[in-house]
């Protein structure tokens, strides 16, 4: 069934429903993240899953070409309800470029209100037909963070309650440690 309203852009409708786009820098892409992402398909037929970065100057630890790979290994079980893309600019120039209603934020306990709130509202007022909706990851991920995660791994910490193995291989050969089972005792 065709979406009503929707012209042909780069996400095939073949699901009713509206897009929706969940946009991040995914540096890397954590549980917490992946959590998020499983809630966004309860709700929308489709996730387009962006991967912000920015041309000039990207401070990331992954490129984003990297980032964009580790996350379709991830998320490789959901087919094609998942879109992996990247982008850099204006998200809500993108969100219209690629017809997505609904822009998917999570929140984490307290620390992530007020920066979502600031955003949302200025997005609101760039874009007043897109939508943003907060979803909540479960209580063991509210205190997962990529920053964290790429702190804890740099150190040679255990990581794995807290991403997925392609991202911990990923962390482990990018900076040169061992992060998690395997690790060498000395
Ligand atoms: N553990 C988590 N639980 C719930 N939401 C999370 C978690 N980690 C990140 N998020 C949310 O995922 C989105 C993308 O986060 P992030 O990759 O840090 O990109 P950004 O640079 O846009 O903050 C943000 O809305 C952030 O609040
Ligand atoms: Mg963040």
């Amino acid at each position: 069934m065709a979406v009503s309203g929707r012209k042909k852009g780069p996400v095939s409708p073949a699901v009713a429903g509206p897009v929706a786009v969940y946009p991040g820098s995914f540096d890397p892409i954590t549980n917490g993240h992946l959590d998020i992402v499983k809630r966004a398909l309860a709700v929308f037929p489709r996730v387009v899953l962006a991967v912000a970065f920015n041309p000039n100057k990207d401070s990331a630890l992954f490129t984003a070409e990297e980032r964009v790979a580790t996350i379709r290994e991830a998320l490789v079980e959901f087919g094609d309800r998942i879109e992996v893309d990247t982008f850099s600019g204006l998200l809500v120039d993108y969100a219209r470029r690629i017809e997505a209603a609904v822009v998917v934020r999570g929140l984490r306990a307290v620390s992530d209100f007020e920066y979502e709130f600031q955003m949302t509202m200025m997005n609101r007022h760039l874009a007043p037909a897109i939508e943003t909706v907060f979803l909540m990851a479960g209580a063991q991920y509210f205190y997962t963070s990529s920053r964290l995660v790429k702190e804890v791994a740099l150190f040679g910490g255990d990581v794995r309650a807290h991403v997925p193995p392609a991202v911990r291989r990923r962390l482990a050969a990018k900076l040169g440690t061992q992060t998690g089972r395997g690790r060498k005792r000395r």
